[in-house]
């Protein structure tokens, strides 16, 4: 069987911009080549951490043509959803963990007429999607437990992508395959090869010496290598 090389689209996360200059730093990832760009809203409850909300989501909307993928990592999301709707944003991904209801949050985003996603801490397995995997636009496979940038990619998540895209074909479905947290170089072959289409990446890209351009270029030659070795040969 020969399967169909899946487009790869690089995030990054501007959760490791300079936010004194963000808007700078949105117009340096896009003219870098940036696919979209992914956005961090940290509540202090869900994860430790606080970022930003809707009007830093606004406020990006007005300075970049690039989708806005914003990951929620609040408790009660549906107290927020048209807000985030309204501020712009193309896909609006709820961690299963902060959802009683995942269903009905689900098509609320879908009523607001941004692409639903869903966010799956690590140790949250794969069959809590099942029943959910139709509405989805995009499915977020954590590689860290979420809070921080910067921290080391959990090797375990591969298996789990592995289980995600084998649930996926079972039911015929293709919605795009988030990771984010490790995500650079050294960690793309892998997460590639196991069935990821969206890398969201931090630290690899602002916080690159090489300076982003170079960042997003190499990232991208390391999914297209992965690719290529794991995509049977035609004679
Ligand atoms: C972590 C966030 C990530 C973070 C990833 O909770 O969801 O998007 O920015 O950062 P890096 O790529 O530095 O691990
Ligand atoms: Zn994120």
């Amino acid at each position: 069987m020969i399967t169909r090389m899946e487009t790869i689209q690089i995030a990054p996360s501007l959760l490791a911009a300079d936010f004194a200059r963000l808007g700078e730093e949105v117009a340096a990832a896009e003219a870098a080549g940036a696919d979209l760009l992914h956005l961090d809203i940290m509540d202090g409850h869900f994860v430790p951490s606080i970022t930003v909300g809707p009007l830093v989501v606004e406020a990006v909307r007005r300075v970049t043509a690039l989708p806005l993928n914003v990951h929620l990592m609040i408790t009660q999301p549906e107290r927020y959803l048209a807000n985030f709707a309204q501020a712009g944003a193309d896909t609006l991904s709820v961690h299963v963990e902060a959802c009683p209801d995942l269903y009905r949050t689900l098509c609320i985003i879908q009523e607001l007429g941004v692409a639903p996603g869903v966010a799956l801490n690590p140790a949250t397995p794969v069959s809590s999607l099942q029943e959910v995997l139709p509405l989805v636009d995009f499915v977020l496979v954590m590689t860290v437990s979420p809070g921080f940038g910067g921290q080391p990619f959990i090797p375990s998540m591969i298996g789990k992508l592995r289980r995600l895209r084998a649930l996926l074909s079972e039911l015929g479905v293709r919605p795009a395959i988030g990771v984010d947290g490790g995500i650079n170089v050294q960690t793309v072959p892998a997460v590639v090869a196991a069935g990821a289409t969206t890398l969201i990446a931090g630290e690899a890209i602002f916080g690159a010496s090489e300076g982003i351009g170079r960042a997003i270029a190499r990232l991208r030659q390391a999914a297209a290598g992965a690719q290529k070795d794991s995509q049977p040969q035609i004679h």
